[in-house]
Formats: C-alpha cells, structure tokens, sequence
C-alpha cells in the first residue's frame, strides 16, 4: 500500500511539505486513543531477543529514528506508534531558527537518497522542553535529544549553546548526542578538530558529571573524515570517558548517485544521505570499533539502511544500535517491522550457531 498508493501521493508534494504533511496525519491518527492503539499494534514487533541493554538503558528493539526527523518533539507517540526503539529528537539549538532558504530538500529517487541543506530549522529549546513536559502515550521508548549551536553563536562561544541545551534537556531524555557533524552550518564541523572538541566535550563531562546520575552521551560525527582525524575524535572521546560514537551524519560527497551528476549540481550544497552513504558509514563503524578496545563503547551506526541486510552489515562492523532516516522516506512505515522481523531471525541462527 505505501509503495504504490501512499507514496505515489506524498512525492506529489515537494519533499519538506510532504514530511510535515504526513507527519501531520500520524499525529491526528495518535490524538484518537484507539486508532493510535490499532496503529501501534500492526506495527509493534516485540521479543525479548530483540531487546538490548546498552548505555545502561533498556531498548526494545535497536532500530531507532535517526535526528532531524522530529526537530521540535512534535511527533513521538505517532513514531513510537511505528515501532522504533528510540527516537533521537533535534537537532535542538537553544534559540529557535528559520534554517537556511527553501528549497533545502531534494530527492533522490533512484538512488533511494536525499540531500539537505536545513540549516538546523527548529522551534528551540523553550519549546521542546515544553513539548517533552506533555504526557506520552508511550513511556517505553527511549529518547535521545541531539543537541547544537545558533548559527549566529561563533565557534569559540559554542560550548555555552551546548551547556544550556544539555542543561534545559537534562530531566527529559534518556541520552545526548553531541552533533558536531552537520554540513548545513558553516563551520560547525571545525568543532571536530581535537582541541576545540576536547575544550566542549570536557565542558559538557564536567556538567554532566555534577548531577547524580550522569546521562549518556555520545558523539555525532561525520563520514568525510580521513583516518587521522577519527583517530583524533577516538583518543579525545575516550579521553573524556564519552559513551560513543553516532556515525554517521550526512556526507557532503556526491558519489554513489545514480541520477545525473549535472542535475544533482545544480541543487546545490547540502548533505546526502540514504543508499549512496551506506558503504562509507559501515567503514567509519568499522574502523571505530576496530580501533576502540572497549566492548562497553557504545556506537550507533547510521547511513543507508533500508533493508535487514544493510543492517545486519552495520551491526556485524560493530554497531550496538541503529538509526534510519532516509530509508524511512522511501520504504515507508513498515520498515522497523520488515526489518526487525529480519533480524530476529539472524539473531535467533546465529544463537543456534546455524
Ligand atoms: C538529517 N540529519 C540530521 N542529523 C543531525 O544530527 N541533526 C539534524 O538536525 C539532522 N537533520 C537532517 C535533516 C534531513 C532532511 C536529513 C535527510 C538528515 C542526518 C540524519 O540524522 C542521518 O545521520 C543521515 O541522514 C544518515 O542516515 P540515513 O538518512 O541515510 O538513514
């Protein structure tokens, strides 16, 4: 049904009216009590072997809803209604932000990928804290809340827009990502360089570590770094006893694509995801867990998946949890279920050593 009637009819719409368009149905489905029930339960696949236990939580399967999907925490109950695990609210900045001017969504149909160039558009942080204050149909789904800076705040004062997302956010999630990685804000991604990366991560560790119980957090980096600089972030996440790695956000490459390059040109700059990132996050997962000898390190692979074999591949290159966003656009709501049904399998042969 998604495939030839529900899709058919969003693609009608450009990519960011059809997102709010659709997300705007989920969640008057979930506002009536029992057709958000009816929702949940063709959607939800439940078994203990699906579930993890990392980060000192409790996930109820490892597929969640990667960030920038619900950037204002409008959405969770229609998401965890789907079935995900988790959902990684944000990217949130403290002031609120048009992002950049519209058009800023493309897609990609033939190499099942999207580019962005969204500039971090989101109500604020006022408004999530407000949002994750309303009650919650659903109070087992984990949430994460990716956290960033103003495009207006200068690199050298970006620890304070951190400090006060992580401290606003603090009693509503369950862990942080630190996105450090997105390519739409100029010059964010210096912030992956290893001084100023330990000047924020330190900052952030030392607030978090001021409370009883600290929060997980992890880092969100990004696909287009050489060995040398993910040797960097390792050695000063694991210096700042971080809890992992989200790898990866959106590459500013363009190879992989299908469509014509010249076509894919004159959309302009932005981030790409979907199909043509998968091989490059499976080989940023890899060489991290290769390099980190720590089974407690905790990463979360992201970056083209679609089917149950991309994410057993990601999974098999050290990935403890998984994020989708792209292949959710393409495949459609029962893509958690497909793929969750596929990896219940694998894990229940793989217990049988078949
Ligand atoms: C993103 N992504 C993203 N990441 C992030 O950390 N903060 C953000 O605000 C956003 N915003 C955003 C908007 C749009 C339209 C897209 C397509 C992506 C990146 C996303 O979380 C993920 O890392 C990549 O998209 C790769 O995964 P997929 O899409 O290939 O499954």
């Amino acid at each position: 049904m998604y495939r030839f009637i529900i899709k058919p009819f969003f693609f009608l719409f450009p990519p960011e009216r059809a997102h709010y368009l659709a997300m705007g149905c989920l969640r008057f489905f979930c506002s009536i009590g029992f057709l958000q029930k009816t929702l949940s339960l063709f959607f939800k696949k439940e078994n203990t072997i699906l579930e993890v236990n990392v980060l000192g939580l409790k996930f109820k399967n490892l597929i969640g809803l990667a960030a920038g999907f619900d950037k204002d925490a409008n959405y969770i109950d229609g998401i965890s209604a789907l079935g995900f695990g988790f959902i990684e609210l944000g990217t949130v900045t403290p002031k609120p932000q048009t992002g950049n001017d519209k058009p800023r969504l493309f897609r990609l149909p033939k190499s099942l990928a999207l580019i962005n160039r969204m500039g971090f558009n989101n109500k604020g942080l006022d408004n999530m804290v407000a949002q994750l204050q309303k009650k919650r149909a659903d109070k087992t789904v984990i949430i994460g809340g990716n956290i960033g800076k103003n495009k207006i705040t200068p690199n050298e004062s970006a620890t304070s827009d951190y400090l006060r997302c992580f401290d606003a956010l603090f009693d509503y999630v369950d862990y942080f990502t630190v996105n450090i990685s997105s390519p739409n804000t100029p010059n964010l991604r210096a912030l992956q360089e290893k001084q100023p990366l330990n000047d924020l991560l330190s900052q952030l560790q030392k607030r978090n570590n001021s409370h009883k119980t600290p929060k997980p957090i992890l880092l969100k980096i990004a696909p287009d770094l050489a060995d040398s600089a993910l040797d960097d972030i390792v050695e000063v996440v694991q210096q700042n006893k971080l809890n992992g790695i989200v790898a990866t956000n959106t590459t500013i490459s363009r190879q992989g694509i299908i469509e014509n390059a010249k076509d894919v040109s004159n959309l302009g700059a932005g981030g790409l995801s979907g199909v043509p990132l998968k091989k490059r996050s499976t080989e940023v997962i890899r060489y991290i867990r290769n390099k980190v000898n720590n089974p407690e390190f905790v990463i979360i692979g992201v970056g083209g998946i679609n089917t149950t074999n991309d994410a057993i591949e990601k999974l098999e290159a050290g990935a403890n949890l998984l994020q989708i966003y792209t292949g959710f656009i393409y495949e459609g709501p029962t893509i958690v279920k497909k793929i969750n049904s596929g990896l219940l399998d694998y894990f229940i042969k793989k217990e049988q050593n078949v």
